[in-house]
């Protein structure tokens, strides 16, 4: 297949200048995020396993003078994924490109975005699970010789274009790897999954940040926190930031474990950390479905959520914390859900706060 000269090409032209699609994280309180996100490897606190065999690969990588793998980050959301990525591109002094899966609607999308990375750069693709069939296609051979072919027009008038690419890496991120196909899935080199952090490390994270807020709180006031945070280090931040705030208007700035706990009832966080939609959801199972088994479709449409939102952000907490069990017949609640909701004669989850 002929090579076409790049410069000269319309087509290669008018895909280069479509609009890169490419999306920041949408956090809350984005600004603040960034600056509490770690820049190096040294400062991401925990998941020890991952960040010692990612330093083994950019170490490696960055002597024989290659780019990085293709990597992929699984887990639910907030364990910081996006975090790693930029990380990553800090420690291989590369340029990281963001953008998403629902995002590239089209396969010159992808060109637009393939043909303006430079050697090494890397391309962080965030819900990768969400990108299309057709999109999907042109990453392969991207992924693996670095060259896309691009057919343009039909029948006798067809043409192959043929992008031959920098070498790059691409980071995936998915909160439901189950969906990647496995096509997909065996060309990245690099698999990791992101678990929970338990409470030592999401309280290290969050004396981390409040150094970086210039907020003066003690350990033991950060395991009230982090004790409430979900495993998960985005809402450590949050709550953190809700309790200096609420420390702010009502004590002066002063903070006590008894002003962070009023914070935190504030904000709907019982003592396991879970919230209003968690509580719903286990409430919901036990009240309406005798505890289940209920299928993922009807207990979305009674609660009125997303069946995604459920699956992503709701459940792994509450299996993880053996609220929630899950079968082939659907979600089920656990005795230690009934005594948290109140249900067996304790005060119902409503009337906790
Ligand atoms: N190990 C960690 N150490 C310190 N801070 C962390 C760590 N992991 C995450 N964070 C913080 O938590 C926030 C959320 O992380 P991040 O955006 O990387 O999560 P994510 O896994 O990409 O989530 P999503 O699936 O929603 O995109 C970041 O702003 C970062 O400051
Ligand atoms: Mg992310």
């Amino acid at each position: 297949m002929k090579s076409i000269d790049k410069k000269a090409n319309p087509e290669r032209e008018r895909l280069i200048r479509e609009p890169v699609l490419i999306r920041e994280e949408n956090d809350e309180d984005t600004v603040v995020n960034l600056s509490l996100r770690p820049v190096c490897l040294h400062d991401f606190v925990g998941q020890e396993k991952i960040k010692e065999s990612l330093a083994i690969s950019i170490a490696a990588a960055k002597s024989r003078g290659d780019p990085l793998e293709h990597a992929i980050f699984s887990g639910p959301p907030g364990l910081g994924k996006t975090t790693l990525a930029h990380i990553i591109a800090h420690e291989m002094g590369t340029k990281v490109t963001v953008t998403s899966g629902p995002a590239i609607e089209r396969a010159g999308d992808l060109i637009g975005i393939l043909t303006n990375l430079d050697v090494g750069d890397i391309l962080f693709i965030d819900e990768i699970h969400r990108m299309s069939k057709v999109v999907e296609e042109f990453l392969y051979p991207a992924m693996e010789d670095y060259k896309i072919d691009f057919i343009i027009d039909k029948g006798p008038y067809a043409k192959t274009i043929n992008f031959n690419l920098k070498p790059f890496t691409l980071i995936g991120a998915t909160t439901r790897s189950g969906l990647l196909t496995s096509a997909l899935r065996s060309r990245f080199g690099i698999h990791y999954h992101l678990d929970f952090y338990p409470w030592p490390e999401l309280v290290q994270i969050i004396l981390n940040s409040a150094r970086s807020l210039q907020f003066a709180i003690d350990s033991e006031t950060a395991a009230l926190i982090a004790q409430r945070a979900r495993g998960t280090p985005r809402i450590a931040n949050r709550l953190l930031r809700r309790v200096r705030d609420y420390t702010q208007v009502k004590n002066k700035g002063v903070l006590t474990p008894d002003i962070a706990q009023a914070a935190l009832t504030l904000q709907g966080i019982d003592a396991l950390g879970l919230d209003d939609i968690d509580r719903r959801v286990l409430v919901t199972i036990i009240d309406m479905y005798h505890g289940g088994p209920v299928g993922i479709e009807s207990l979305a449409a009674t609660l009125n959520e997303e069946a995604d939102t459920i699956v992503d952000v709701v459940e792994p907490y509450l299996l993880k914390s053996g609220l929630l069990k899950r079968g082939p017949r659907g979600r089920q609640a656990t005795e230690k859900a009934y005594a948290h909701c109140g249900r067996a004669g304790m005060p119902r989850a409503k009337e906790l706060f």
